[in-house]
């Protein structure tokens, strides 16, 4: 069969590890009819907006979607369209695999984790204001469904890929109702779950515990900006951005994104890592129980890591994206 997926380039780097992802997928033999679609700061200079419409419509028709990453302006400027789309969507929940990879020296060696991020409520709701000059609130939103439902699909995530442990990360002690909310919804939860162990943790704690020893993380479930914090911390575990992919999850559809941003540093340049991406394309194979191809993508990612000879300047090497991307396709 052939898989129509949306396909969005984005900002920065993001067309560059897109078109790598592509190429991968393409090399595995899967049908896929590519509905491409631009978004992002770029759009909005042309169009105003940095999502078109059209964009929703293909992810609601096609129910799968990969993008790059899309540049957000710092403090001033239109507001995320990340955010947007997540929130337009309910994309509700965002996950975010972290495991130690193959060839990738790092202090830890036995890293294997998943942060599952709340996507849709928090301190991401955008509702900011000047209450007088010099003074502004921000409001963080916590409800009971949006904290039920997350709780929920860390269990059922867990249960499905045979995890031991579900960790609720908070800041309950400070923010007694909103995180003491989200908390009590998780031990709800819980309770309808006595094959999988639950515990908390502060978030503060979480921090020095997952530098310290994060092998004791197994599945963890946290609000918007402590999962946005967390889960590059905790790409710093396993090598970094470049390496680390991640699906924001609802019941429209389901949008595969690297963590990374859109790296304006190296944009353009050809020296931008498209692993994470690529791992993306392979979340999304599985997920469309493409099993056999997904599996052939990840294991030549860790044959290319492993071996060390054709790496990007963010793992110490000097191979270009391209180069990678084609050490990845021969060696599938
Ligand atoms: P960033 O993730 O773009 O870059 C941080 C550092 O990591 C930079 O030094 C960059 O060169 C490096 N890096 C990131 N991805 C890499 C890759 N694949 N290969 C090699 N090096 C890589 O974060 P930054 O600079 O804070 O944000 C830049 C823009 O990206 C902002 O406008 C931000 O809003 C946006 N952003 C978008 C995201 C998305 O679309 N999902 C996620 C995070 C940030």
């Amino acid at each position: 069969m052939t898989h129509n997926i949306t396909l969005i380039p984005g900002d920065g780097i993001g067309p560059e590890v897109v078109e790598a992802a592509v190429r991968v997928v393409e090399a595995t033999g899967v049908r896929v009819d590519w509905d491409r679609h631009d978004a992002g700061a770029e759009v909005y200079t042309r169009y105003g907006t940095t999502v078109p419409d059209e964009v929703f419509t293909s992810l609601l028709r096609n129910r799968v979607g990969i993008k790059g990453p899309i540049t957000t302006p710092v403090g001033t400027g239109f507001a995320s369209a990340n955010v947007l789309m997540r929130q337009r969507l309910q994309l509700y929940a965002n996950v975010r695999p972290v495991k130690t990879l193959p060839g990738i020296q790092t202090p830890f060696p036995n890293v294997d984790l998943i942060v599952v991020r709340e996507n849709s409520e928090g301190m991401y709701s955008g509702l900011e204001h000047q209450v007088v000059p010099g003074v502004v609130e921000s409001l963080k939103v916590v409800t009971e469904k949006g904290s039920t439902r997350i709780a929920q699909y860390a269990f059922e995530l867990a249960r499905r890929l045979g995890r031991q442990r579900v960790t609720a990360v908070h800041k309950a002690n400070i923010m007694k109702l909103s995180d003491g909310l989200f908390l009590d919804c998780f031990r709800k939860v819980a309770r309808q779950y006595s094959d999988i162990q639950a515990d908390e943790l502060i978030i503060d704690n979480t921090c020095m515990q997952l530098v310290m020893r994060p092998e004791r993380f197994d599945v963890m479930v946290m609000e918007n900006l402590y999962g946005d914090i967390v889960s590059d911390l905790c790409a710093g575990l396993i090598g970094g951005l470049g390496l680390t992919a991640s699906v924001n999850v609802g019941e429209s559809c389901s949008l595969y994104e690297a963590v990374h941003g859109s790296a304006p540093d190296i944009a353009g340049q050809n020296k931008a890592n498209p692993i994470a991406l690529i791992q993306c394309a392979a979340m999304m194979l599985r997920d469309l129980r493409e099993t056999d191809a997904a599996d052939r993508v990840e294991k030549a990612v860790h044959t290319v890591l492993r071996e060390g000879k054709t790496l990007t300047p963010d793992l110490g090497g000097s191979a270009t994206t391209s180069e990678i991307t084609d050490a990845i396709i021969a060696a599938m």
